[in-house]
């Protein structure tokens, strides 16, 4: 993935994206994955940009990015952090190990950490439930997570 920016040569990109998947609004979903895969998230002027070169209001091309968990309207960090607040890892300590992450990281869920270091968000059971609570960076998953260990934790990353 590229650098999160909005700079001079990101539109002429999303211009190749559109002409490559085809300029119609039957193309919407794949020119935002594609989009998104460039330039990191969809801002709304990303959003308006698309949605005025397929035909296609710019409510349109909100409403599918909003119904899609996997699309983001704000740059990523370079580690996503997810922390469950499924049932029983809430009831375990997720929400407090959720505080925490929260405070370590530097942003709210939904959000990304000024340093652009994490995004943190908040996933509902991911089958470890044993072994509550549970949280994942990247691609580690974490479990029977303490509050206390979770600065150590997080400071393994880069
Ligand atoms: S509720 Fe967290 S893993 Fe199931």
């Amino acid at each position: 993935m590229a650098a999160a920016c909005l700079c001079a040569e990101t539109y002429p990109k999303i211009e190749e994206i559109i002409q490559a998947k085809g300029a119609t609004p039957d193309s919407l979903i794949e020119i935002l994955h594609a989009v998104q895969e460039e330039i990191g998230y969809l801002p709304q002027p990303v959003q308006e940009f698309i949605a005025d070169r397929l035909g296609i209001s710019a409510g349109t091309v909100e409403g599918v990015v909003s119904f899609y968990s996997y699309f983001t309207t704000v740059p990523r960090g370079r580690h996503t952090i997810k922390v469950c607040q499924g049932t029983a890892c809430y009831v375990r300590g997720g929400k407090r190990v959720l505080e925490v992450v929260a405070h370590h990281a530097g942003c709210g869920v939904g959000e990304t950490s000024p340093d652009m270091k994490y995004s943190l968000e908040v996933v509902r059971c991911i089958g470890a439930c044993g072994l509550s609570p549970v949280m994942t960076v990247d691609e580690d998953v974490y479990e029977r997570v303490k509050p206390t260990k979770v600065g150590e934790l997080l400071d393994k990353y880069e």
